[in-house]
């Protein structure tokens, strides 16, 4: 296939766009979850070092590749490779990172569906007046219905695959201008609620002075892969979007943005939620309901509360929709490169994580019972696998490729940073990152 001539429109489209892929469950969903399930502020100062150390220098790594090849990641991994002299089998790291986006996208759009459901509670004032045992019990109960949640998982991936089907430099544009600056709006509102509570004080505690007990080889392995998650990293997503990329922007200031905007919103989110947690009794490590209990609690306590509850699902599902914009995007990429019609790739793509998705459906009612390995129901096995083992694999693969395959001109010339940036960038990801994920896989599954 030829280059690509699709473009995002500025630089600031850009930032916006890799920013709208990287904020999303991550960060408002998965981070105060495994912080909760991981001890705490260990937790959340690893995976602050694995975003600085491996996750920075990975982006640029990752995004550099598809701005040098200008196609689909599968072609621009076999296109460069061909290039510069070596095997194209490097094609099949693009299939495994479609691999990847393809299982985390078929949960991904179940747990988006359960913020449509809340969306619509609570411009319905469901949660008025609700004790917090009964705002628990009313999440148990809505897991225990396939239907329900069918259908919410159906709404939401058809409104992904419809903005994906037409390409998605132009419309995601238009949503991630208006909506990150809500978001962060929002999240300050939550945090300042927050600090009027009795919790606020131990939340603080919780997050930011570790307890060097809590440490585990688990515990950084899945740091590690939850910096990879919430950074949209490891699975060709970004390289994706690499290949829009304008001539003429500075990868490192524009991954460097994206990290950092990315940790504010989980650090924003996860004080709101540890108030909530530690105000109302409930367990730090409840797991993956923890949001969708905590949330409504807090602002069922405030003035308009389900008018702040609404405008902040409304957000959330619109900070999924372009996250999972962006993990559709690779296969499609993929599918349409291959000579497939764009609208029909995007339909095939959507029915096979639509079908699959119904497992994790499942996997809290019909299925709960079946269990794979280490005994976790399907829900458990693939929000875990996929990112703690399926995404630093990846993200190694594709650092290798760009730090040591890759010509020196090529890597020079797409960076954009000039010769010194680029030995930094060179250096570290040679000796520091790329040994960092070695070392933590390795040791974390043994
Ligand atoms: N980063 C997103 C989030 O935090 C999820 C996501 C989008 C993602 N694109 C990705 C994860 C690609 C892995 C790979 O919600």
């Amino acid at each position: 296939m030829n280059e690509t001539l699709e473009r995002w429109s500025s630089r600031r489209a850009f930032i916006l766009a890799v920013t709208g892929a990287a904020v999303g469950l991550g960060n408002i969903w998965r981070f105060p979850y495994m912080t909760g399930e991981n001890g705490g502020a260990v937790f959340l100062l690893l995976y602050i070092a694995f975003v600085l150390l491996l996750g920075i220098p990975m982006m640029m790594a990752e995004i550099m590749i598809g701005r040098a090849g200008r196609r689909s990641p599968m072609q621009s991994l076999a296109f460069l490779a061909q290039q510069a002299g070596h095997s194209t089998n490097w094609r099949w790291l693009g299939i495994f990172g479609a691999f990847t986006v393809f299982l985390i996208l078929s949960f991904y759009s179940v747990v988006s569906g359960w913020s449509i459901e809340y969306l619509v509670g609570s411009i319905n004032g469901d949660f008025v007046g609700q004790t917090p045992a009964q705002i628990g019990a009313g999440f148990d109960a809505f897991l225990a219905d396939p239907l329900r949640m069918t259908f919410n998982h159906t709404l939401f991936l058809l409104l992904t695959m419809s903005v994906v089907a037409g390409g998605v430099s132009g419309g995601l544009e238009k949503l991630n201008n208006l909506l990150m600056p809500l978001l962060y709006l929002l999240l300050v509102v939550l945090v300042i609620y927050a600090a009027t509570t009795d919790g606020f004080g131990l939340a603080l505690t919780w997050l930011f002075s570790p307890d060097p007990s809590a440490m585990s080889l688990s515990v950084v392995l899945n740091a590690m892969g939850h910096a990879f998650f919430t950074l949209a990293l490891g699975a060709c997503a970004l390289m994706a979007y690499g290949a829009y990329m304008p001539d003429h922007q500075s990868l490192s200031r524009a991954a460097g943005t994206v990290a950092l905007l990315d940790m504010l919103v989980a650090l924003l989110s996860g004080i709101a939620i540890f108030a909530v947690v530690f105000s109302q009794g409930i367990d730090p490590a409840e797991g993956p309901g923890l949001m969708f209990v905590t949330l409504p609690i807090a602002f069922s306590e405030l003035p308009w509360g389900s008018l702040w509850l609404a405008c902040f699902f409304l957000l959330l599902l619109l900070a999924t929709w372009t996250s999972s914009i962006n993990l559709a995007e690779p296969m499609v990429a993929g599918l349409q490169g291959m000579g497939i019609k764009r609208g029909m790739a995007a339909t095939l793509v959507g029915l096979g994580v639509w079908l699959v998705g119904l497992l994790s459906v499942l996997s809290f009612s019909t299925m709960a019972e079946v269990k794979w390995f280490a005994d976790m129901t399907f829900f458990d096995l693939v929000t875990t696998i996929p990112t703690d083992i399926f995404l630093p694999v990846g993200g190694l693969l594709i650092a290798i490729f760009a730090a040591w395959v890759l010509p020196r001109e090529t890597a020079l010339r797409t960076l954009d940073t000039g010769p010194n940036g680029f030995r930094l960038w060179q250096g570290v990801v040679r000796f520091v990152s790329i040994p960092l994920v070695v070392l933590v896989l390795v040791s974390g599954l043994l």
